[in-house]
């Protein structure tokens, strides 16, 4: 999916940009976003919806893979909304003018002065629980209700890691099922609320698709349920959740695939029960951005143990992809300067913290490598820069746009200076260190 292409110099290109002069320009570890490939990908998702469902609908940006202003913009720019979890990625989405109504705020456990930003903004509130509910339902009336949908859990499990998976009734995530009836009474009596909307989000980086096929059936019976409470719900919002390829062994279904069986099932099942057919919402955020970005690494130190294994490290690690130490998640390596030539070696991929599990690949298949290559890990757009820490005072890397052989900085890369920038040394602390 990246528009990438190997060019005379035997370099990896990404976008028209060599990798490896792109790292001499920006430095190292690089996040290189491929703007075509995202651009695309929020229009596949647009266009599938368009063609399968028969009814209104609106892809929202899981912001949480990647929330900075470019990739909003990009996403907001190409009609979607935003899935923003808290003041933070909110203020962003907002910094990038999205419009407060194509806004989605999420989260189980948002602080009053986050709600109020969040009414103030009008934005849309997915509300997850009683605390929130009762907290939005004693605010001071507006001129228009409160907009709102409520998060349910909708009992299904499905098969991924057990950290990212939250529809199972045991989870921390949403109402419980079993107390519908209060929750719908409740808000069919606030008339400073406005419940417009159901959500439900099964778990991510899911290749199965019977389950989001159940859960479209669920949330049209809670439709359903609600009507009996005089609520008239116009949005179902199915969350997100498609996996993606990390390696050669994994074989998730298409955007497509995924949105047909959603859109027949939700489409089914209102004929089913003959209801009028929700305006249906989505929230992808690994199948949006994962694919469209890599990380490119420069390559120091390699020790070989005898007979055992041999590190090769570079320069980043953990603190700009947290996955793998994580979830054990897997990725996939190229070096970006020898695209061409054989591989000779299983080799372990190590990064710079102070720290053994601090292996990005267990065993990458490469050429023969020096100091100085650029080793380029792919598919590190979803939950990398967004996850980044500054573990071991690491600053965290740059991040560039490149589109069309032109490269844009979307994230510049922190200095020392902003390392120390929010410490602060006491006065008594000071005579110390003179
Ligand atoms: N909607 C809700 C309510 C969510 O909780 C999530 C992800 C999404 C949408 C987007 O799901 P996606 O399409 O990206 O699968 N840090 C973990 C992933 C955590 C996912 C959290 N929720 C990882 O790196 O695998």
């Amino acid at each position: 999916p990246l528009t990438a292409q190997v060019n005379g110099q035997d370099h990896l290109e990404v976008g028209g940009c060599d990798v490896t002069e792109l790292v001499q320009q920006f430095g190292s570890p690089l996040y290189v976003v491929d703007e075509e490939t995202l651009r695309t990908t929020c229009r596949q998702y647009r266009d599938a919806f368009k063609q399968y469902y028969p009814g209104e609908s609106q892809v929202l940006y899981a912001s949480k893979a990647w929330s900075c202003l470019a990739i909003c913009a990009i996403a907001a720019s190409e009609g979607l909304g935003i899935d923003v979890v808290s003041g933070g990625e909110l203020y962003t989405a907002l910094q990038a003018r999205v419009s407060p109504d194509k806004l989605y705020f999420h989260g189980n456990n948002k602080s009053v002065a986050e709600l109020e930003f969040a009414v103030e903004s009008g934005c849309n509130i997915v509300v997850d629980n009683w605390l929130e509910l009762q907290t939005l339902a004693g605010m001071p009336a507006k001129e228009t209700p409160i907009r709102i949908l409520l998060r349910l859990t909708p009992g299904i499990e499905c098969h991924t890691h057990e950290y990212i998976r939250t529809g199972h009734l045991d989870s921390k995530f949403g109402f419980d099922p079993n107390q519908l009836d209060e929750v719908f009474t409740f808000v069919s009596q606030q008339p400073t609320l406005n419940c417009a909307g159901l959500h439900a989000h099964i778990g991510s980086q899911i290749f199965e698709l019977q389950p989001h096929q159940d859960l479209a059936g669920v949330m049209v019976q809670w439709l359903t349920k609600a009507a009996g409470y005089g609520l008239s719900i116009q949005e179902l919002n199915i969350g997100g959740g498609l996996g993606i390829r990390y390696t050669e062994s994994d074989d998730p279904p298409s955007i497509d695939a995924w949105v047909k069986v959603i859109s027949e099932a939700i489409a089914a099942a209102c004929q089913a029960q003959n209801i009028a057919l929700p305006k249906l919402l989505s929230e992808p955020g690994r199948s949006l951005v994962g694919p469209t970005c890599i990380t490119a690494y420069t390559i120091g130190s390699q020790k070989t143990v005898p007979d055992i294994r041999t590190y090769v490290t570079v320069d980043g690690g953990m603190s700009d992809n947290p996955r793998p130490i994580t979830y054990q998640s897997v990725y996939r390596a190229v070096v970006a300067n020898k695209m061409s030539a054989a591989m000779s070696e299983t080799v372990a991929i190590a990064g710079k913290h102070c720290e053994s599990g601090d292996i990005l690949i267990k065993e990458a298949s490469l050429p023969q490598t020096e100091p100085g290559d650029t080793l380029v890990v792919m598919g590190t757009g979803a939950y990398n820069y967004s996850m980044a820490s500054n573990y071991n005072r690491l600053p965290r890397p740059a991040a560039v746009l490149v589109r069309a052989g032109e490269a844009n900085l979307i994230l510049q890369r922190e200095t020392y200076q902003d390392l120390i920038r929010q410490d602060r040394l006491p006065e008594r602390l000071s005579g110390l260190t003179a």
